[in-house]
């Protein structure tokens, strides 16, 4: 290995894993166990110190918030919680000082003090040791999250994290024991669990609707290739590194999230194991050949294959429910977040959009039918802040819904919709995919990290049931 590549594996912090390893499709049938430390951590048990599903802190009348990594999502996410009532956007931080200045320029209304923490790739720790925050928001690139989320919640801070929340099984655990110990909410930020049609079919699925839930399908398709080699897209290429470092499903949480809401996983079931399989890399290397032509600096992702184009992870819960859950982010088709139940009286599909519903193996409802079932089964939360979202947006409004719900459950001290639990197995799937694509696709546990809680927790109220619910706009 030449010196060049080795100090790229050292800077991007990905060494140690998939290059370093060899889990491209080069190494197509596995002769001895590879990545096993995945599976060696997968498979440690641990006992649980406090149980923070339903856990419900101390009211806080005014959530004093700190964005750390303020580029596109995290930017947007300023702008979005600036006009949420009983928000203090207190400081800012970004190791990339205009991005930190632009963010603060998005503020929309005023008492927001915003200070700015930019003086190096560390000041993100300081704004944690500070008094002045009650909630740390975390929009940075992957490899950061959990260490961000961890040091955030020992000096006393809530935290909300962007997705996935971790990349290792190590810091998924580290997530679950850190938030038990501290008892601090580790909320990890999947809109999709916002969006209406989800919303609607989990209201539906809670109702019996579908009967019992056979099967649920969900992806992260999205043609994202040419922004891996735009340096305005995201700081330091750091999608493209894990592409070139990962083989797996990097991003399941998308699809993930809300059929494990539908499934009640943590909360009466649970994932037991899965197995994945990626395709070829048929389009990123090719890619980064073209690129390199034209740009030394991309000579080392033209080495060999990146990640398979198209990954497929199929899991198996206790309930006997599938999931089929896929991720391609390079190949040219149309966007895809799929969102599919099928249970033993009637199925649901979003993508290609709108959701349908059907019963039995009739056609899909009409758009009449629909309209209905909508007045009938739209939750609370939807019926609550779903117009004002759509106004505010970000996504078409999941983004606001869900944030105007964290900051709800905060200042009223009700518990997380979406808890570490959640945030810690939704996450593990991408590593635990990547020790399944590198060893044949052989089945993997999914660690339970309730430790057992599970079989006892309440579903989140989707409903707005708790009278305290009144967080607002500014
Ligand atoms: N939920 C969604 O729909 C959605 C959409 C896009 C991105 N995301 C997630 O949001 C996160 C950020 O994605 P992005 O597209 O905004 O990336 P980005 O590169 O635009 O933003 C990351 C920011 O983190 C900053 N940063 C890096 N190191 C830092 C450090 N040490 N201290 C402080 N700041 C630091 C960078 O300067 C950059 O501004 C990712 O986790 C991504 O998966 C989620």
């Amino acid at each position: 290995m030449g010196t060049n590549r080795r100090s790229f594996l050292k800077l991007s912090g990905l060494a140690g894993i998939g290059l370093m390893t060899g889990c491209t499709q080069e190494n197509k049938a596995p002769t001895t166990a590879k990545l096993d430390h995945i599976r060696l951590e997968a498979t440690k048990k641990y006992s649980s110190t406090f149980n923070m599903s339903g856990y419900a802190a101390p009211k806080i009348p005014t959530v004093r918030v700190g964005f750390i990594g303020v580029g596109n999502r995290g930017s947007a996410a300023v702008e979005r919680l600036s006009q949420i009532e009983g928000v203090a956007i207190n400081g800012i931080c970004d190791v990339r000082p205009e991005k930190a200045a632009e963010a603060k320029g998005r503020i929309k209304t005023g008492g927001h003090p915003a200070q700015l923490y930019t003086e190096n790739a560390a000041h993100w720790k300081k704004m944690c040791e500070q008094a002045d925050y009650d909630l740390v928001y975390i929009a940075t690139h992957w490899q950061l999250h959990a260490e961000m989320a961890i040091y955030a919640m020992e000096q006393g801070k809530h935290v909300a994290l962007e997705i996935p929340a971790a990349t290792s099984v190590e810091d998924c655990w580290r997530l679950v024991q850190t938030s038990e110990k501290t008892k601090k909410h580790c909320v990890m930020l999947e809109n999709c669990c916002y969006d209406y049609f989800e919303l609607l079919t989990l209201n539906l699925a809670r109702h019996g609707f579908f009967g019992d839930i056979v099967h649920c399908e969900g992806a992260y398709i999205h043609d994202i290739l040419e922004s891996f080699f735009d340096a305005e897209k995201r700081f330091d290429f750091w999608r493209l590194k894990e592409n070139a470092a990962r083989n797996g499903n990097l991003y399941p949480t998308h699809g993930l999230g809300p059929v494990c809401q539908v499934l009640k996983v943590n909360r009466g079931n649970r994932m037991e194991y899965m197995s994945s399989m990626s395709s070829k890399d048929f389009m990123l290397q090719q890619k980064a050949k073209e690129m390199a032509a034209k740009d030394k600096q991309f000579e080392v992702y033209a080495e060999k294959p990146l990640r398979g184009n198209m990954n497929i992870s199929n899991i198996l819960t206790h309930s006997g429910s599938t999931i089929m859950l896929q991720h391609d982010v390079s190949s040219p088709r149309p966007y895809s977040r799929l969102h599919l139940i099928s249970g033993t009286k009637a199925f649901a599909q979003k993508y290609p959009l709108p959701g349908k519903i059907a019963i039995g193996h009739a056609d899909f409802l009409s758009s009449e039918e629909m309209v209905k079932l909508e007045q009938q089964y739209t939750p609370g939360i939807v019926k609550r802040i779903g117009e004002l979202a759509k106004q505010i947006g970000g996504h078409g409004g999941m983004d606001f819904m869900m944030d105007w719900r964290l900051i709800d459950c905060l200042r009223n001290g009700l518990p997380m919709d979406m808890d570490v639990y959640d945030a810690a197995s939704w996450s593990v799937i991408g590593p635990l995919s990547e020790w399944s694509v590198a060893n044949g696709s052989q089945p993997i546990e999914v660690p339970d990290f309730t430790c057992g809680n599970w079989k006892n927790n309440k579903v989140h109220d989707i409903d707005l049931a708790a009278a305290e619910t009144q967080a607002a706009l500014s």
